[in-house]
């Protein structure tokens, strides 16, 4: 994605908005539920928004969400774009480069993951300590784009003081939280049994297919990043049970009001 459609993006959000948003908040599968909590919403089909990515298979790719969220301005993204639909990488990270781009300071990102870690149930809640990049993309390959840095450090990628918060909301509302090591995969595909048994040796606690190229977009441009995982299923092998996509966004619902909980309290500290 060039550098003109990322600033295209942005100078038609600038016309609909009244409110820079601070807040990025990007919602996982099945976390979808807290886009109808926003107060003022103005709400965008990808689709209207010169510049985002445009499929070419359907055409119902998501909305952004714009308004209030205990009193914070935020953009929220229903939907996200993955890897394993066929997006280059730009078109994956285009509207985090758009919404940080025109203004946002901080990027929540959730996401819906597997359990590697044993004691993982489904709807644990997990807050990303760090994450293992296993998709084979880098979305900052090229050019260095204005705003970006080449290298950028991740050695505190999500940031400490903002998980330190969610420990606090978490432990004064009774929310039971984990905290654990995420890597992203491409997809689509689940893991194979030998795959999560390598992946647990290399430290990962939860398995997903998403988050991380936005989270290193995010970096390069200086955000600060705060990731939640919400623990779908075991990952594959942990249990006799194969993998259904429909269980994933059932345990994502069901978790749904913990995770409202935690994002609003967190937002009504920033
Ligand atoms: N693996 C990868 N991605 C996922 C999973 C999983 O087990 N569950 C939800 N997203």
């Amino acid at each position: 994605m060039s550098r003109s459609t990322v600033s295209d993006s942005i100078a038609f959000l600038r016309e609909r908005i009244d409110e820079t948003p601070r807040v990025l908040l990007v919602l996982g599968s099945g976390l979808g539920a807290l886009a109808e909590e926003i107060e003022d919403p103005t709400q965008i089909p990808y689709g209207e928004i010169p510049g985002f990515p445009r499929s070419t298979v359907e055409g119902h790719a998501g909305a952004l969400v714009l308004g209030r969220l205990e009193g914070v301005p935020v953009a929220v993204m229903a939907g996200r774009f993955h890897l394993y639909e066929g997006w280059a990488v730009e078109d994956v990270v285009h509207p985090v480069r758009t919404l940080l781009g025109l203004g946002a300071e901080t990027l929540l990102v959730t996401n819906a993951a597997g359990g590697i870690r044993r004691a993982f149930a489904p709807g644990t809640l997990m807050l990303i300590s760090d994450h293992v990049n296993f998709t084979g993309r880098n979305p900052l390959t090229g050019p260095v784009l204005e705003g970006e840095t080449r290298f950028p450090d991740m050695t505190e990628a999500y940031d400490g003081t903002l998980r330190e918060t969610v420990r606090e909301v978490a432990r004064e509302r009774g929310i039971p939280l984990a905290e654990g090591v995420y890597a992203a995969l491409h997809g689509p595909s689940y893991e194979t049994p030998a795959e999560v048994r390598i992946l647990e040796r290399l430290g990962a606690d939860a398995v997903g297919m998403s988050t991380v190229p936005e989270v290193i977009i995010a970096r390069a441009r200086g955000a600060r990043v705060v990731g939640i995982s919400c623990i779908t299923n075991a990952a594959a092998g942990l249990t006799p049970e194969p993998l259904s996509h429909d269980e994933v966004v059932e345990a994502g619902a069901e978790a749904s009001r913990d995770f409202s909980t935690l994002v609003r309290g967190v937002l009504a500290r920033m």
